[in-house]
């Protein structure tokens, strides 16, 4: 299996913040992109949508002739998709066949506490015996511990949306990502439905992340161990963020999707752990195909957005349209990465294949009802830093200038109240709140850039950047998290408690 001492004894060839695979990789826009298999519930009673999921190792051949050994959700890495509808409850048995123990949190789901995959509620191995602490010996009193198996109830209570679930335990969920735990999560209802959005085979979910692999075609990870620090060059990767040299869409390096000449709606994840991309289609007369932009992390926008390049980091999702109508046939659109350089500058392509009648249409009102918190409604303002500092006597990312300790409360929001929370950042840090919806309201002192728009969940911060968010804390009490969703600074402590009382 994958264990922590299998990553360490196949140390990665590391280049600078980016692992280098050590196998040959396929040309780009050959693989076809493969559409996660969405799930059908085990039954439907009591007016909620029952599921089992079994997560465990199985392998794919991720590059052409290469088995690749993973971790999965029912055996494929990305997990397969559940489809549900807006306020119907889903209920989810997972069962945990894996070496290690695991969490579950649906990312943007309005989540009952007790379901939303606190980092150290564990689920241990169902087969292998194992001891069950946090991480690093850190006991927490208030941990449900399963064994076994566990049933989360999402009562999806909340806009229609593209959510993903993934795993969240306390010091280990990036390698855990990494190693293939994440799945999408849809959301729909009758409303957004009736906007006639391109649909069916006309609407592509897109989970964009980038791996590497070793020479075994093992996905390669440079482990969190004390005796790796001291190498050079290798714990700063780690540090900073892991980054690979494949980029993959929905499991598939360097995909190709055939379309028709026509509107496609793309719902865009970036579940990489610590890259970001600025997304552009580019024709192939180097033109640029306008991104329009109708929705964000947490459903419809207000208006759609039309954008030449969309940036985005780690957890954030965008909905975006594309019409493929002016290119012609036997014509070619990448998407491309502005902020790659040599093949991570690519990430898929389209090949649009023929010409076809189009129904679909992009309203110029999508979701009249968007929350409009002003300043004057906030009864708080809070200030928080994310910056690098000290942590278990090595390098660690802060909040406020500590690290995550599950027996400490950093934040108790009353519920129904509306805060401001002022953010600012040393480098990258996407900064991503459990439970609730938020506004940009500025960044860097001046308004929300164009794709700060919507109801967010994640808001990225750039390089010395600030930016203020508003929210209202409602739907649950209980303890929530906040934190940066570069899943290596998230694992090397920038987490902290969120208490809705
Ligand atoms: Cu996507 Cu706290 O997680
Ligand atoms: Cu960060």
């Amino acid at each position: 299996g994958l264990t922590a001492g299998a990553a360490l004894a196949r140390r990665p060839a590391v280049t600078g913040a980016e692992l280098r695979s050590a196998v040959p990789l396929p040309p780009a826009f050959r693989t076809p992109l493969p559409l996660p298999r969405v799930l059908a519930p085990d039954a439907t009673s009591g007016g909620a949508d029952r599921y089992t999921i079994t997560q465990r190792e199985a392998s794919a051949e991720i590059l052409p002739g290469v088995r690749t050994p993973l971790w999965t959700y029912e055996g494929t890495f990305p997990g397969p998709t559940i489809e549900s509808r807006r306020g119907r409850p889903v209920v989810v048995t997972h069962r945990n066949e894996l070496p290690v123990p695991t969490v579950v949190h649906l990312h943007g789901g309005r989540t009952p506490a007790d379901s939303d995959g606190y980092p150290t509620d564990l689920v241990l191995p169902a087969r292998h015996p194992h001891t069950g602490h946090g991480g690093h010996g850190m006991h927490d009193p208030r941990a449900v511990i399963s064994r076994g198996t566990r049933r989360y109830t999402f009562p999806l209570d909340q806009r229609p949306t593209l959510l993903w679930y993934h795993d969240h335990r306390m010091d280990f969920t990036a390698p855990a990502i990494w190693y293939g735990l994440a799945g999408l999560h849809i959301v729909r209802d009758d409303a957004e439905e009736a906007l006639g959005l391109p649909a069916g085979a006309r609407e592509l979910p897109l989970m964009i992340a980038d791996r590497a692999f070793d020479a075994g075609g093992n996905l390669a990870y440079p482990a969190l161990d004390p005796t790796l620090s001291e190498r050079p060059g290798v714990r700063e990767p780690y540090l900073a963020g892991v980054l690979g040299d494949v980029i993959l869409v929905n499991g598939a390096p360097w995909p190709v999707h055939e379309v028709d000449a026509a509107r496609y709606r793309l719902r865009v994840l970036n579940a990489s752990n610590a890259r970001h991309y600025e997304l552009e289609a580019v024709g192939d007369d180097g033109r640029r195909l306008p991104l329009v932009q109708v929705g964000a992390d947490q459903g419809l926008l207000a208006a759609p957005v039309t954008h030449r390049s969309l940036p985005i980091a780690p957890a954030e999702r965008y909905d975006v349209v594309v019409d493929f109508a002016d290119v012609p046939v036997g014509g070619r659109v990448r998407l491309r990465n502005r902020l790659g350089s040599g093949r991570t500058r690519d990430v898929m392509a389209f090949r649009v294949a023929r010409r076809a009648a189009d129904g679909s249409r992009v309203p110029r009102v999508l979701a009249a009802d968007l929350p409009e918190w002003r300043r004057s409604d906030a009864v708080r303002v809070r200030d928080f830093s994310f910056r690098a500092g000290r942590m278990r006597g090595g390098h660690g990312w802060l909040i406020g200038g500590l690290p995550f300790d599950p027996a400490r409360t950093d934040v108790t929001a009353r519920l129904g109240d509306v805060e401001v929370w002022r953010l600012v950042a040393d480098v990258h840090h996407p900064v991503h709140l459990h439970l609730v919806g938020f506004r940009v309201l500025s960044r860097g002192g001046r308004p929300p850039l164009p794709h700060d728009a919507g109801l967010k969940d994640t808001v990225s911060l750039r390089p010395g950047e600030s930016a203020e968010i508003i929210t209202r804390f409602d739907g649950h009490r209980g303890r929530y998290l906040f934190h940066c969703h570069n899943a290596e600074h998230e694992d090397m402590g920038m987490m902290a408690n969120l208490e809705i009382v």
